[in-house]
């Protein structure tokens, strides 16, 4: 699927919606994340952080499970929003986090990130998951 600029600044909208919600006392990173399930609607995700660091869940999972909890069977794209720190690479999703994207979303899902340290969007990088994650683990190996 294309997304469109509307559509594109929709899910960017909503991130930034999660992103405010970011629960991120120990790392003080806010990720948001918005998910378009296959019904069109769109669903937002942030980061929710642990004293026990290992049980925090990142954004993009975050949302994909509520889009999934909602009754989406298939998500159709994703967008994830941070407050980039300098200038270096922008942040990409994490490994969980695309094996999960992977299960629910087609190779040629868009998947895009955006710097929301200011008030607009910025570098806002837009590939397909089978950039950020080519041979995923899936449902073939166990059959
Ligand atoms: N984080 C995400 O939400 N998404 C990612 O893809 C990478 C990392 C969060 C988890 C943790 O709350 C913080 O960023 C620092 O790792």
């Amino acid at each position: 699927m294309k997304l469109t600029k509307k559509l594109l600044d929709n899910l960017i909208e909503k991130a930034r919606e999660g992103m405010e919600n970011s629960y991120s006392p120990y790392s003080k990173f806010k990720v948001g994340a918005a998910v378009l399930g296959e019904s069109g609607k769109i669903y937002q995700g942030t980061n929710i952080e642990n004293a026990s660091f290992g049980v925090t869940i990142c954004a993009e999972r975050c949302a994909i499970f509520s889009a999934i909890a909602a009754g989406e069977k298939t998500i159709k794209a994703i967008v994830i929003v941070f407050k980039q720190k300098g200038l270096g690479p922008l942040s990409t999703p994490c490994g969980a986090c695309r094996q999960v994207m992977a299960e629910f979303g087609s190779q040629d899902m868009p998947v895009c990130t955006a710097d929301l340290s200011g008030k607009k969007a910025k570098r806002i990088v837009c590939k397909k998951l089978k950039d950020y994650y080519p041979y995923p683990f899936n449902s073939k190996a166990l059959k």
